[in-house]
């Protein structure tokens, strides 16, 4: 990443060479951590911030669930989002809030240290490559299952699901694939290592539901909220490893993915091997709506 703007630390905007933590801090030891990822887009009506509320709620939410007194109020991180883009001078940009148990106390007890907050914005997550999207991505189903939520709470983003997520990713890297689709302990498919994961069949799409163990995707509900606008059905149910192989499409989302066809899994074809038309329908509308060419989901566009 380039070395380069200010992150906002505490209140305080720092160069970036100068944001750092300190060796004892508790998320460091124990992944007391919760975070979020966001993109800004330049648009021909300036540079717009995607579902930032969804985004701030998601990181309070995640934060309560890992009993996070947040030392400022959603307002306060929503503007201190804001203010960090502008002070980047990117007009479109990756931009990661994070809120951490610091140091004081060392031992497991989290809730004896103070949070801190920070929020940083790069210039894009470098792993996501344009060419990987428009190729398909060749999925491997992990042999790593996802955490449980009953061992800790998966709809939170939150540092300590991703040790597990980054297990699966090396894993998939490793044997040659580009991502790895997870499942939970029920056998069920749950989410890919940082991405939801929808399923399409004779035109009726289906994606795993919350309670399936996966986090709360921003761009899942943005892709549930536009295929109902468009009269697509969309069902949450479970999905088993054999829906994958016999799917016409299969499509992830995210942040960093946005829409993202799946091509391949285990080294089966899936459809035809090419991008689904639905996929590259929902793809290209979702593109118009983060672009601001899409009136009806301007509401989804905070300017900056
Ligand atoms: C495990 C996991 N699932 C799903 C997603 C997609 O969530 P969102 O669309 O809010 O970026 C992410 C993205 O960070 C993730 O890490």
């Amino acid at each position: 990443m380039k070395e380069q703007g200010k992150i906002w630390m505490n209140n305080k905007f720092v160069p970036f060479k100068d944001a750092k933590v300190h060796v004892l801090t508790h998320a460091l030891h124990y992944s007391t951590a919760v975070f979020e990822g966001i993109r800004c887009y330049n648009t021909p009506k300036g540079s717009m911030i995607f579902r930032l509320p969804e985004h701030v709620n998601r990181l309070f939410s995640s934060a309560k669930m890992y009993s996070m007194k947040m030392p400022y109020s959603k307002k306060q991180i929503s503007d201190a989002i804001i203010k960090t883009v502008r002070n980047s001078t990117m007009k479109e940009c990756y931009i990661r809030p994070i809120a951490y148990y610091s140091y004081g106390m060392l031992g497991l007890t989290p809730t004896a240290n103070k949070i801190d907050v920070a929020i940083a914005c790069v210039e894009a997550l470098q792993e996501y490559t344009k060419a990987g999207k428009i190729r398909g991505t060749r999925c491997k189903v992990s042999k790593w299952l996802r955490i449980d939520s009953k061992s800790q709470p998966m709809q939170a983003k939150a540092a300590s699901n991703y040790g597990n997520a980054a297990l699966a990713r090396v894993e998939a890297l490793s044997e040659g694939y580009d991502e790895s689709i997870m499942l939970n302990y029920q056998g069920k498919v749950a989410e890919g290592s940082a991405e939801n994961i929808f399923v399409v069949n004779e035109g009726k799409i289906c994606t795993p539901p919350l309670s399936a163990g996966i986090l709360p995707g921003i761009t899942r509900d943005s892709v549930i909220k536009i295929a109902e606008t468009k009269k697509l059905s969309v069902t949450e149910k479970n999905v088993d490893v054999k829906d994958l192989y016999s799917a016409d499409e299969i499509f992830m989302t995210g942040t960093a993915s946005e829409i993202k066809p799946v091509t391949e899994i285990n080294n089966k074809t899936i459809g035809n091997g090419k991008p689904g038309k639905l996929t590259l329908k929902l793809h290209k509308v979702f593109m118009d709506i983060v672009s601001a060419r899409d009136k009806r989901f301007l509401k989804w566009l905070t300017p900056v």
